[in-house]
């Protein structure tokens, strides 16, 4: 899932919109260093209000959906299903419903780690796939459209970042970005176009892919959170290049 972050969304919402500009362009309030329980309210405000328009103005795209432009998972042979799948335009819708959000680590000197962590009650992930291999050891081939939907996911992630200067200015240059995603509690899965859309045998595959969700989503999991690290890396780097990270707070 090659674009599917919300968190560095958030995180980048809440920091544009507390910068001078952002905040005379969106009438938002800034924080101190470090409030995490101010930095989460305005992560809650943000999202409800900017989750599916995004801020144009400020470069800012909607999160919900969330398009990813493409994701490929490797075949494994230690999962139930071995096969090469490939996704492209998958819209990821839900985000804006995160709950239990968390905000942490936007201190002064942002010496220990950042974390960011909410509940996601319902992720809808729909686009087209295509996919080759085996399932249970039978031979599986399709193409066509899939929806995945994923129920109470809590998204942790850690965030090692570091400030740097830059004429003159702090910045925040991220170095490495971790992420888990729990297991959620129900995973539903409809594959169309499977077997060149052989209606028995792809109501048997879903069949099979629904009755062994969980153990199948376990064999995602690993590259969805890789992904997902990925993309929260990239937003945060283009968000905090842009402005000095003291302007984004109160002045102390
Ligand atoms: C998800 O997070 C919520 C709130 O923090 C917690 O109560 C719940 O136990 C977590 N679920 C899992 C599966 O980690
Ligand atoms: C980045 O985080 C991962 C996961 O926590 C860790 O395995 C890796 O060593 C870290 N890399 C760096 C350069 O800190």
């Amino acid at each position: 899932m090659s674009r599917i972050s919300w968190i560095p969304l958030f995180a980048c919402a809440v920091l544009y919109m507390q910068s001078a500009t952002a905040q005379k362009a969106l009438d938002f309030e800034r924080c101190r260093y470090g409030d995490s329980v101010c930095h989460t309210k305005i992560t809650n405000e943000l999202i409800k209000k900017y989750g599916a328009t995004g801020v144009r103005s400020l470069h800012i795209p909607p999160f919900d959906p969330l398009r990813i432009k493409s994701l490929v998972l490797p075949p494994n042979p230690k999962a139930l299903i071995n096969a090469r799948l490939s996704f492209t335009n998958v819209d990821i819708t839900g985000l804006t419903n995160a709950q239990n959000i968390k905000v942490e680590g936007f201190t002064r000197d942002v010496t220990s780690p950042i974390s960011l962590s909410c509940t996601v009650p319902k992720a809808r992930f729909s686009g087209a796939y295509e996919g080759e291999g085996k399932i249970l050891g039978a031979n599986f081939q399709g193409k066509g459209n899939c929806v995945i939907e994923l129920s109470d996911i809590n998204l942790t992630s850690k965030i090692d970042a570091k400030l740097v200067q830059k004429s003159g200015k702090n910045y925040l240059v991220i170095n490495n970005v971790s992420l888990v995603m729990s297991k959620p509690k129900n995973v539903r899965y409809q594959l169309d176009g499977l077997y060149h859309g052989n209606p028995e045998l792809s109501a048997t595959a879903n069949d099979f892919l629904n009755g062994n969700a969980d153990e199948i989503f376990e064999g995602m999991r690993p590259d969805m959170q890789e992904i997902f690290a990925v993309v929260l890396h990239e937003y945060m780097t283009k968000c905090f290049n842009e402005w000095p990270y003291d302007d984004l707070f109160l002045p102390e």
